[in-house]
């Protein structure tokens, strides 16, 4: 049986009180189980109550949202990789589509961003995902294999084996809208191809994301090629979650 991986991406919600309030609830709702890792991504100034709130549970990590690759220095508003490891997470997201979408971060930052945090001995959560026109024009694993070359060409397999991927529709995120299964499935087996032509020995787990709740999550989780879920609107809430 594969092992499968539930993230959270908080976004822009749950300040350091409501983090704990969740979490307390959180813990109080469940237990670790074989096979099932379990990641929160909250804001940056909710990292620590959070990391601290669940550290009791060594099925959980936590991570940042974003990261800055420079070390340190006059970057104002930036999270350093030590920062947000100091904070107590263990990892990041890495290009994720409102980074890249509203922020304007590039495929080549990306990249800088996945080697800061693995050259930190951190786990970068590559997020990958077409546009809608993109789609519409029958480009969508060729932009997924570009965000993917640009996040992780020049790694040698022992780095890659740290990476995650989450396969992120952009047309899916926080619409309602997701990829059925079966489409999702068609653009992981193409990332799994992608990832051993750069170099990847053995599974990565590669996680869909895009409005995934309770629903529709075990019609995706049945599909083989789906080794979890990234989930943004539905984490918020620590009974649906
Ligand atoms: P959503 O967000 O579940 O609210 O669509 C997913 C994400 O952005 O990671």
């Amino acid at each position: 049986m594969r092992s499968l991986v539930y993230a959270a991406n908080w976004k822009m919600h749950l300040p350091p009180a409501e983090a704990r309030g969740f979490a307390a609830r959180f813990l109080e709702l469940t237990r670790p189980a074989e096979g099932r890792e379990l990641w929160f991504f909250p804001p940056a100034v909710s990292l620590e109550t959070t990391a601290a709130a669940l550290n009791t549970r060594p099925d959980i990590r936590v991570g940042a949202q974003d990261v800055y690759w420079e070390p340190k220095g006059a970057f104002t508003g930036a999270t350093s990789v030590a920062l947000a490891s100091g904070a107590g997470a263990s990892g990041a997201l890495v290009g994720h589509s409102e980074r890249r979408h509203v922020f304007g971060e590039t495929d080549a930052e990306t990249g800088l961003k996945v080697r800061a945090l693995l050259g930190a001995g951190m786990v970068p959560m590559l997020c990958v995902g077409e546009k809608l026109a993109e789609r519409e024009a029958g480009q969508t694993e060729a932009v997924v294999r570009r965000q993917l070359h640009a996040g992780l060409e020049g790694l040698d397999a022992a780095a890659l084996a740290r990476v995650l991927i989450a396969y992120e529709p952009v047309w899916a995120i926080g619409t309602g809208r997701n990829a059925t299964p079966p489409d999702a499935a068609v653009v992981h087996r193409s990332i799994r191809k992608d990832l051993a032509a750069l170099g990847a020995r053995g599974r990565l787990p590669v996680l869909y994301g895009g409005s995934v709740n309770k629903g529709n999550v075990l019609g995706l989780l049945a599909e083989e090629e789906v080794d979890g879920v990234l989930v943004g609107g539905a984490s918020l809430d620590p009974e649906g979650w």
